[in-house]
């Protein structure tokens, strides 16, 4: 078989990718262990740049860049599938137990914070307000780009999984797979977010982390904007389920929740909206984060010349999905010089020091 692109990895990064590639009309295959393994099943759908206070430099630019592309992006999704992605430009409110400064933000004193939010825990002292973050649903995003991709003519092999690629000098010639295909294309793209290492020697590692949610009771959403503490967030959907997370766990890729992960989201998420304890419990989930030494995402060229990065989104990667898809497509059609930003996130930053 043969493809002008063929992309390793169905989660938000090589399905959007895939998606940028076919509207520019290349021929695309995408190959996918599992969808709902993979860590864009397992998030909480925050877009939250602001909220997870990523430092002034590249990265918050390009968290900025995709949190605009947002709206616009969702929007083609939506109109392409059929299906709702979940977009919704809610917010994010920032409770804190005790004041501590953040630049450029915006300040509820606890009155302000009340009323803003009922119900929150008589620790908190104030919050700060991120009225720009918000949240999409990854799950149903997931469905509706798979849908989206289908409709526009990508090839997509479910329960198919690469076991290396062939090389010829500096150039990809193939993937061989557990069905013991061998599959040919123009130009790789490995997306295979924290299984990455498996493949190539760059270093993406997992981070796991536990999550769980709930079903509010009542009529009335309980809560209109995520929540994000210190040490947990509360993300409330539009139809009432309300996701809590998370662990951050350097444990490589042990599954399963523990009483001990369940124990510490329950604790801090009760304590933060103590309406929760009585909701009832809907799931628990764990999933891995593919995380980079400098949690930077690894994205463009390769060692080899037909084939290109786009993993190590961390703890952002739903946020960025959109602004991948258009740079990484960029790099494929040979156009990433003129993207500035590109070059802060080369995977050589790890083989030069
Ligand atoms: P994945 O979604 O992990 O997809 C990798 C894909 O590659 C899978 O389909 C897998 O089956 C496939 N694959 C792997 N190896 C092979 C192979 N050899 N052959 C074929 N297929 C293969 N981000 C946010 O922006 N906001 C959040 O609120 C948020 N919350 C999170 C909460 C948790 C608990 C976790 C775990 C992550 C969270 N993230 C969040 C991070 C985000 O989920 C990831 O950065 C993002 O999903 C990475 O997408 P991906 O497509 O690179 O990887
Ligand atoms: N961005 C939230 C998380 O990774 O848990």
């Amino acid at each position: 078989m043969t493809t002008d692109v063929l992309v390793i990895g169905g989660g938000v990064i090589g399905l959007a990718t895939a998606i940028e590639l076919k509207l520019r009309s290349h021929c695309v295959t995408i190959l996918v262990r599992d969808f709902n393994s993979g860590a864009s099943h397992a998030a909480a759908g925050m877009l939250a740049p602001e909220a997870e206070q990523i430092s002034p430099g590249a990265m918050l630019d390009l968290c900025m860049r995709s949190r605009q592309l947002y709206p616009d992006w969702t929007s083609k999704i939506e109109q392409l599938s059929g299906l709702s992605t979940g977009y919704w430009n809610c917010g994010i409110l920032a409770p804190v137990y005790e004041q501590t400064n953040r630049n450029n933000a915006q300040w509820l004193d606890k009155s302000a914070t009340s009323k803003h939010q009922p119900n929150l825990s008589a620790d908190v002292v104030g919050s700060w307000w991120y009225p720009e973050d918000g949240q999409v649903d990854n799950r149903a995003l997931t469905l509706a780009l798979c849908a989206c991709a289908i409709a526009l003519g990508v090839i997509l092999q479910d329960e198919v999984t690469v076991k290396n690629f062939i090389y010829q000098q500096n150039r990809v010639i193939g993937v061989c797979t557990t069905n013991n295909e061998v599959i040919h294309a123009e130009h790789y793209l490995l997306a295979t977010g924290a299984w990455s290492q498996e493949l190539l020697p760059i270093p993406v590692q997992p981070k796991k982390g536990q999550m769980l949610s709930v079903r509010a009771t009542e009529k009335e959403l309980p809560l209109k904007q995520v929540l994000f503490a210190p040490d947990i967030y509360i993300v409330p959907r539009a139809d009432g389920r309300i996701v809590i997370g998370a662990t951050m766990e350097d444990v490589g890729f042990t599954p399963y929740n523990t009483p001990a992960g369940m124990q510490l989201l329950l604790q801090r998420a009760i304590r933060l909206f103590p309406p929760l304890q009585h909701y009832p419990i809907e799931e628990f989930w764990w999933g891995f984060r593919p995380a980079t030494p400098d949690e930077l995402p690894i994205l463009g060229a390769s060692p080899y010349s037909n084939l290109t990065l786009a993993t190590g989104h961390y703890r952002n990667g739903i946020l960025l999905a959109p602004v991948t898809a258009n740079l990484i497509a960029d790099v494929i059609e040979g156009q990433a010089a003129a993207d500035s930003l590109l070059k802060h996130f080369h995977y050589s930053r790890f083989t030069n020091s």
